[in-house]
């Protein structure tokens, strides 16, 4: 049997229900977190519940009555789950109001929803020589909050669908041709010995992988850049990743109908940084 936990309680994933004129149903009114579990144990999950807060700030969404337990929910949820590693899925919404009406109801309690399922181990970990991934590029149509980690994710969701009717494994974005992110990933390219990803701004999500990943690039001495870069770089790129919590680091290796350059695992840096994502 698979949990759940709504609210105060821990629910059968069949049993769960919440009402339709709950704001994130009606309205796509939430934020959450995507927390992977490995060897039962939450990783970076501080980073993880520091963003959860900032999107409930940006948002104006309370915390949930749960809000100082969430460390204890999520871990015994890990417990009831049974997976070693699991890929925790935490959402709140603004809550259930009594009609559907753009201005929420006053005193409205947030709905906290928490949910894991297992987490597949990164298949380049398994098998470092696995052709990289193929991606398509879409000039990016989100809003101009994407800092904020919203449920509200209906363009990236048409992105994800169109690039996999294609046989393409994932997205890039970008506006007029400056890369901001993938639909659910960050994206990192290496030039020469320079490593560069896309700043931080209202165009792209903080991702705690990509933070992550800049700390482990900077304790090995390489050239980091947070700054602004081009699709057409991107071919010229020697390699090109996407970092998300249950993608970790993966290499690409296609952009649309162009195939990057070759290098093998043994010398490309992502597997570098993969071997040392817990140390
Ligand atoms: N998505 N950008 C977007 C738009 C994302 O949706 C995600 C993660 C990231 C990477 O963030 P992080 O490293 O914190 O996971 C960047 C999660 C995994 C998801 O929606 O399933």
């Amino acid at each position: 049997m698979s949990w759940t936990f709504l609210n105060t309680d821990f629910v059968p994933k069949e049993e769960v229900k919440i009402s339709p004129f709950d704001r994130g149903f009606l309205f796509g009114d939430g934020v959450y977190e995507v927390i992977p579990i490995y060897d039962n144990k939450a990783f970076l999950l501080e980073n993880h519940l520091a963003r959860l807060e900032r999107s409930l700030d940006m948002t104006g969404i309370n915390r949930p009555k749960k809000w100082i337990d969430i460390p204890q929910i999520i871990e015994d949820l890990v417990k009831r789950n049974l997976f070693n590693n699991q890929s925790v899925y935490l959402q709140v919404t603004r809550g259930e109001d009594s009609q559907r009406s753009h201005i929420p109801d006053h005193g409205i309690e947030p709905t906290l929803f928490v949910t894991s399922s297992q987490l597949q181990i990164n298949p380049y970990r398994l098998n470092p020589e696995k052709k990289g991934l193929k991606v398509k590029v879409l000039e990016d149509p989100r809003w101009k909050r994407c800092d904020i980690k919203a449920v509200t994710l209906l363009s990236n969701v048409i992105a994800m669908r169109e690039a996999d009717i294609e046989g393409k494994d994932g997205i890039i974005f970008c506006n007029e041709g400056k890369i901001t992110e993938g639909a659910s990933s960050n994206i990192f390219a290496v030039f020469n010995d320079e490593v560069v990803t896309t700043p931080e701004s209202n165009q792209i999500l903080s991702g705690i992988t990509r933070n992550h990943v800049l700390c482990l690039l900077k304790a090995k001495g390489l050239k980091v850049f947070e700054k602004d870069f081009y699709l057409e770089d991107l071919y010229q790129a020697d390699e090109v990743w996407m970092t998300s919590s249950t993608q970790e680091i993966q290499p690409v290796s296609r952009i649309d109908e162009a195939d990057l350059k070759f290098k093998s695992p043994k010398d490309s840096l992502w597997f570098q940084i993969l071997g040392s994502y817990f140390k």
